[in-house]
This record gives structure tokens, C-alpha cells and sequence, in this order.
């Protein structure tokens, strides 16, 4: 009797104290941040931040971005949408002023329609307001963007005077923290290519950010990633980005540790990715691999049994907001988009803390639209655990550059190189590089470099047909505008054919 009324009063009591504590949410998204930490393998980069959260976490091997660019990826996570669907094709700002439709139901729209709190510190880069209006923002709009997303000291009391609101507010909250490192910098400049100079103390003229302690490394000490030349100009360029990487670290050290100090750190989910890949080819705006895959932890306070574990369960920027909601326990609102209901196609990441959490972990799906405004190539991707499908609808131009991935001492090396002659040992060439198949299909199990496209391949017809299947599905149900092209013409809901001579078509015309 006296264990059965202890263990009723166990029970109630630890009922009353996980139910009682408000359920918060912390957003940790990198800038071009890859996979550059210890507990993602790497030997010689020193990232004791980032490891001791994923002591606190389930991390991801197989976490993907919905789109390798920035201001789009943003909208992804903000939205649950791919960027086909909610308007943000290409960057935010200046020329290129892409933006989401002024109807789009974002997190931040959700989340204060229910009560809750939003804060964004740090890089936004997305746009209309209206459709991404946090409560407190203070974004690169309002401060210098280096302030706001790379001196993590002014981050810190930023994020500090947040969550000491917080404590006198009955809501829950969500915190976005958009780090703006370790994002390329002017190639050249005062601050250096990564801006790993700003603040380090010892730079004349770049002040003093007092709580970073950079960690330097020299050309020898550094991982050369399979996808770029190991040549003393990549060596240094990752150098350099490998200072600016323990910024980055520091950084989320610090805000964890103001989220411990305010008192929030028993009842917040975190979740911890990056927008898109490194800032060098075949990474950031590609979809191989090294563009589209991304560090991905989640951290549950309620699910201390995942704390430390490794997942293959595959991941998506898509699965944020579904994520989000289903902490919360809020239902997706009813809405129309250009005519089409819309539903999310993302799944709750808080399945995978638990057994058995189905099917919808075997793949995921990305769609590219623009980067900057001259860079049209549009791409949709479907991605299983052992296959990629890529469709490049406009692979008869050149792959297109962008400018912070062109001037940078890593690819004006692989151009000096290939006008010379020179030796150039890279897993590519430039003119592969510019030029890529309509449709390519990698065995990611025999060849992770993406390097043999087998979409021609007779024994890989069955394969190649059934995800083209389920890809165009996704198409359909994700409203995509660009379904039928570049062999077809879609009107109404029918794709009819343009005879342009577009090759075969791959059943896409049905
Ligand atoms: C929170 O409330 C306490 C007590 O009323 C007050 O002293 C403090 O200034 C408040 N803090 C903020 C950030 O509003
Ligand atoms: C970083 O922010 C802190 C606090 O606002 C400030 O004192 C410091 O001068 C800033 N550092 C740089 C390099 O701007
Ligand atoms: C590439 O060549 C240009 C022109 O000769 C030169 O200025 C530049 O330093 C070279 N860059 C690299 C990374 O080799
Ligand atoms: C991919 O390659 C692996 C290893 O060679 C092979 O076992 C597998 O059957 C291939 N996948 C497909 C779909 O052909």
C-alpha cells in the first residue's frame, strides 16, 4: 500500500512539474555552416560548444536542407513550404528582392495567434514583413549585420534581455538565434575571407569581441572535404574558415549557457542546423551532397534517453515547423495559396525520439529555385538512404555562379589552374561543373561522390521511374509551377507537350 501511494505520488508529482513547466523553443541556424565540428567526425577542428549539445541531443547523419541557398532555406524553415510553393525564390535583399505571398502562414504568424512569444536575434533575410514578423527582432534591418550575427557578445545581451522578459511573461516562447558565421566575407578585405579577423583582438583596426577566444590553425591543420582540390589556396581558405568556426561555437556555448542561467533550459526544445552548405563548389547552392546535407541535432528536455544518440533517420529544414507545432501541440491553420489548399508536407522531428517512427524518414525532397537574381536553375531533388535523383530544368545554360563563391582564393585557384594547365586534383572538372544532365541519378552506396550519373542506366530504369513517381506526387501536392518544364506546358492541371526537343521527357509528361 505505502510503495503504491508513493509511487501515485511519484507519479503526479513528476506529472505536475512536466506539465506545469512551460514548453519553449530555441532555434540555433547557422550561415553556410557545414559539418565542421567533433561530433560530426572532424579530427582536427575544435568545437567543444557544439559537441557538448550533442551530448545533449539525437543528432542527425542524414540531415538535408530543403534548398542550398540562404534567404530561401530561411523561408523553408519559417513556413514548412519549399520555396516553389512559398514565393521566396531567390534572396531577400537589395536587387534581388525576392519575396514570400503576402498570404503565407509562417511559425512566427502561427505561434502568436496561439500565445506564444517570438523573439529573432541575429540574420532574418527574408521578406515581406508581414508574412515574418517576429515580436522582438533584432536583425541586421535595425543593426550591422556583423554586429547582430557575428559579435557574439552583443548577441548574447540581446539574447539575454529576451529571455529575462520571458521570465516575467506568462507565455512560452520560441527564440530563432540566425548566426551570420561562418558565411564568406569581402575576399580580401580588412576583416579577412571569413571575417575571422572581426573581433579577434590582434587585427589592427577590427576591435574586440570580449568573449571570443579565436582558435587559429594553419593550412597543415585542416580536413580537406572530398569535394574540393587540396591545394595550398583551399588549405588556407579552410583555415581561415576554421577560426571563424570557433566564433560560431562559442557562440551557441554562450547562448546555452543564457538559456541554463534564465532558468529555461529543463522545458526548451533546441534545435540546432545551418541554412545551406560550405561557401565552395559543389557545396553551397548545389544539391550533391555537400550542398544539400547539413548538421542537424534536436534536443528534448522531456527525451533525456536520446541525449547522446546518433540517427540515420533522415531529416529536413522542412521538418522544423511540423517540429515546432507538434511541441506546441498547435494545428497547422486552413488556407489557400494561389488557389491550392495548403498542407504540410514536412514531418514532426519528435517522432524520431521515439520508437517506430515510420516511413516518412526514408527520404526527403529539395527544390531550388534562384539564388541571386541572374542565377536561374531551377532543381528538384528526391533523396533516399541509398539514392539521389537531381532534375536540372534549365541544364542547357551553364551551372551559374555566385559572387561570394567565384571571388574567393578556393575557386579563383581552380580557375587559374584549368586557363594554366596546371594539375588540378579535384573529383571534377570546371566544364562538368558547368555543365550537368537533365536528370541525374546517383547510387549514393557505390559512389557518395555523386560522381556516375545512371539515369540512363537499364538496370536503374525501375529505380529512376519509381522516383520520378513519387517526386512529381510531391510536385503536385506541393503546387509546383514548374512541374511540366522543360518538355512540357502546364495548363490547369496538364502538362502537354512543347516538341522543344527536350530529352525524352522521362514520363514527366503524363
Ligand atoms: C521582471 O519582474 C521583476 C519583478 O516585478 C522586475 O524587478 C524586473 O525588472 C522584471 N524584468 C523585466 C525584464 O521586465
Ligand atoms: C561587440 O559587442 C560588444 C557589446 O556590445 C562591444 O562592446 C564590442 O565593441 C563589439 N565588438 C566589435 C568588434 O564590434
Ligand atoms: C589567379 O590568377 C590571378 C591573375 O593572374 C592572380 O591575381 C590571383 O592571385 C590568382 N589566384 C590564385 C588563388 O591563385
Ligand atoms: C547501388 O550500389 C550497391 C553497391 O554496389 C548495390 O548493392 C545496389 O544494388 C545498388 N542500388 C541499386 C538501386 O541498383
Amino acid at each position: 500500500m505505502k510503495a503504491i501511494v508513493t509511487a501515485t505520488v511519484f507519479v503526479l508529482f513528476w506529472f505536475t512539474c512536466v506539465s506545469d513547466g512551460k514548453r519553449n523553443v530555441l532555434v540555433l541556424l547557422g550561415d553556410d555552416v557545414g559539418f565542421q565540428f567533433g561530433c560530426y567526425g572532424n579530427q582536427k577542428i575544435r568545437s567543444p560548444h557544439v559537441d557538448a549539445l550533442a551530448k545533449r541531443s539525437l543528432l542527425f547523419k542524414n540531415g538535408f536542407t530543403s534548398v542550398s541557398s540562404c534567404s530561401p532555406s530561411r523561408s523553408v524553415v519559417l513556413t514548412g513550404l519549399p520555396v516553389h510553393q512559398n514565393g521566396q525564390y531567390g534572396l531577400a535583399h537589395d536587387v534581388h528582392h525576392f519575396q514570400s505571398f503576402d498570404e503565407v502562414q509562417s511559425l512566427p504568424l502561427i505561434l502568436a495567434s496561439h500565445g506564444i512569444r517570438t523573439g529573432l536575434i541575429g540574420k532574418k533575410h527574408v521578406k515581406p514583413d508581414t508574412v515574418y514578423k517576429f515580436e522582438v527582432e533584432v536583425t541586421e534591418e535595425e543593426y550591422s549585420i556583423n554586429q547582430v550575427g557575428r559579435n557574439i557578445t552583443f548577441m548574447k545581451e540581446h539574447v539575454r534581455d529576451f529571455l529575462e522578459a520571458s521570465r516575467n511573461d506568462t507565455r512560452p516562447f520560441m527564440l530563432y538565434i540566425g548566426i551570420h558565421d561562418i558565411h564568406r566575407c569581402d575576399t580580401g578585405g580588412k576583416l579577412g575571407d571569413f571575417c575571422e579577423k572581426f573581433g579577434d583582438g590582434t587585427s589592427p583596426g577590427t576591435g574586440v569581441i570580449p568573449d571570443w577566444k579565436p582558435e587559429v590553425y594553419t593550412p597543415e591543420d585542416v580536413e580537406v572535404p572530398y569535394f574540393l582540390p587540396d591545394t595550398p589556396a583551399t588549405r588556407q581558405d579552410l583555415a581561415n574558415m576554421y577560426k571563424t568556426y570557433s566564433r560560431f561555437d562559442q557562440g551557441v556555448g554562450l547562448f546555452l549557457r543564457e538559456l541554463e542561467n534564465a532558468g529555461f533550459a529543463d522545458d526548451t526544445l533546441v534545435l540546432f542546423t545551418s541554412d545551406n552548405g560550405i561557401p565552395f563548389p559543389l557545396a553551397k547552392t548545389n544539391l550533391y551532397d555537400p550542398g544539400q546535407g547539413e548538421p542537424f541535432m534536436i534536443s528534448s528536455p522531456y527525451q533525456r534517453d536520446t541525449w547522446g544518440k546518433t540517427t540515420e533517420l533522415m531529416a529536413s529544414t522542412m521538418d522544423i515547423l511540423p517540429t515546432i507545432l507538434d511541441w506546441f501541440q498547435i494545428q497547422y491553420p486552413k488556407y489557400s495559396l494561389n488557389g491550392q489548399a495548403v498542407q504540410l508536407t514536412g514531418k514532426s522531428l519528435l517522432k524520431a525520439l521515439a520508437p517506430n517512427p515510420g516511413p516518412a524518414f526514408d527520404l526527403v525532397f529539395s527544390s531550388h529555385v534562384f539564388h541571386e537574381v541572374t542565377m536561374y536553375y531551377p532543381m528538384r531533388v528526391i533523396r533516399t538512404m541509398g539514392m539521389k535523383l537531381i532534375h536540372n530544368l534549365n541544364y542547357r545554360a551553364p551551372y551559374p555562379m555566385a559572387t561570394d563563391l567565384y571571388l574567393n582564393p578556393t575557386f579563383l585557384d581552380i580557375l587559374n589552374r584549368t586557363e594554366s594547365g596546371e594539375t588540378l586534383p579535384w573529383i571534377t572538372t570546371l566544364d562538368k561543373y558547368y555543365f550537368r544532365d537533365e536528370w541525374q541519378l546517383f547510387n549514393l552506396t557505390s559512389d557518395p561522390y555523386e560522381q556516375m550519373n545512371m539515369a540512363d542506366a537499364p538496370e536503374y530504369h525501375d529505380v529512376i521511374t519509381s522516383m520520378q513517381t513519387t517526386l512529381n506526387a510531391w510536385l503536385v501536392e506541393t503546387d509546383d509551377t514548374w512541374r511540366c518544364l522543360p518538355a512540357g506546358e502546364l495548363e490547369g492541371n496538364t502538362c502537354y507537350p512543347l516538341y522543344n526537343g527536350g530529352k525524352k521527357g522521362m514520363g514527366r509528361n503524363k
